[in-house]
């Protein structure tokens, strides 16, 4: 069992507790606000409402019960001056078309299980292959393209709203009904917390995490960006980017972010693992001393001094600079998304972990509770 989960004797009270939708605007304490509005319906006439975290700095996330989407994040930049920091869209038309995943909770399992297969107690289960051979982000229809229930919540007096989504035993392939809540909370630290909590009723596996692509600067490619994450190793991927078990140093590689480096310094470099994955699209085996929060990456833009730090409970971080975002997509004020114009840092355990007996287990049984957090932490620099 992995230590994220938390045997926990009274789980049937966990995930039905019933918390108050008033709708509108509502006080969550000291100042801080949620605010909901229409954001539109899919093709099956659900509504889709879009919910506005805001604490007493002016930060504000926004997010939709459509795949628990974060649609935006604003932030100060040096000046002061508030700039959406994500890539988007300005509609829900753009979000329930084809897309990478944009601001979306994704699961059952996040990441990648070679050749969509796996094996629990003797029983094989097949998972749909949407990804070449491979399984990825929970499948076909994964937890970015499903209604979520959402009521609005304060977290420790911040603003929050709280989603709920019961995946039903066999979707995509997976066994156990799975209840999952995924909790958003802003703040006055400019804390966007997340929390994300699962049982099952059938032994399954697990791994939730966000896909929100950053660009600090809003606008251009993230290759000026300076990254440090904590980890002195990574999980080097095959052809499929299936990691085959190793986990390797970091160092005298591209890999190796443990001091500020920018992102675009090695990108290109003639380096088999850069190549399968076309840029940056790797596993880091993060750093830690015990359990806990802990800081898995810090990104500072040196022109606006926006910075964004990861911490989180999980193993692994998913370092993604966009490399698959082709310039086909029109997301903000008509932006086009090219290759490598948002990053992602997706807190996870390691990819294809079900196939990998020695990575942290992912597998959570009926009794058990699913429990992680990661919080997005901004701020800004002074100039160099
Ligand atoms: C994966 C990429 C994939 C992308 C989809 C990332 O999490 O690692 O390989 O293309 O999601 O947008």
């Amino acid at each position: 069992m992995s230590s994220r989960i938390l045997r926990a004797a009274m789980i049937a009270g966990l995930l039905v507790t019933a918390s108050c939708s008033t709708g509108g605007r509502r006080e969550t304490g000291e100042g801080t606000k949620v605010n909901k509005e229409s954001f539109g319906k899919t093709a099956d006439g659900a509504a889709i409402d879009i919910y506005t975290l805001r604490n007493k700095n002016g930060v504000e996330a926004r997010i939709i019960n459509y795949g628990a989407i974060v649609v935006s994040i604003k932030t100060p930049d040096r000046q002061g001056n508030l700039g959406d920091v994500t890539l988007g869209f300005d509609s829900l038309d753009g979000y329930l078309g084809e897309q990478p995943y944009f601001g979306a909770v994704v699961g059952r399992y996040g990441n990648r299980i070679g050749k969509g297969l796996f094996k629990l107690g003797g029983v094989e289960y097949k998972l749909a292959r949407n990804n070449g051979e491979n399984h990825l982000h929970g499948g076909i229809k994964g937890f970015d393209k499903v209604v979520w229930e959402a009521n609005e919540t304060s977290v420790d007096g911040a603003p929050g709203v709280e989603l709920r989504y019961l995946s039903k035993d066999g979707e995509e392939g997976y066994p156990g009904n799975l209840n999952t809540k995924v909790t958003y909370s802003l703040s006055d630290n400019n804390e966007l917390r997340i929390h994300y909590e699962a049982t099952t009723d059938k032994t399954t596996v697990v791994n939730l995490t966000n896909h929100t692509y950053f660009n600090l600067a809003g606008k251009g490619d993230i290759l000026g960006h300076v990254l440090t994450i904590n980890a002195d190793r990574f999980t080097p991927v095959d052809g499929g980017l299936i990691p085959p078990g190793e986990l390797k140093s970091v160092e005298g590689t591209p890999f190796d972010f443990r001091k500020p480096t920018p992102i675009g310094a090695r990108i290109n470099d003639k380096d088999e693992q850069l190549e399968r994955g076309k840029g940056y699209d790797h596993n880091f085996v993060l750093n830690r001393s015990g359990e806990g929060l802990t800081l898995a990456a810090r990104v500072v833009e040196p022109e606006t001094g926006r910075v964004v730090e990861t911490l989180t409970t999980e193993p692994g971080i998913q370092f993604y600079t966009g490399n698959f975002l082709d310039g086909t997509i029109r997301g903000k004020g008509g932006q086009v998304y090219g290759p490598r114009t948002g990053f992602c840092l997706e807190t996870q355990h390691f990819p294809d972990s079900p196939n990998q007996p020695d990575f942290p287990s992912v597998t959570l049984a009926q009794g058990e509770r699913y429990d992680t957090t990661t919080v997005f932490r901004f701020s800004v620099e002074a100039s160099r």
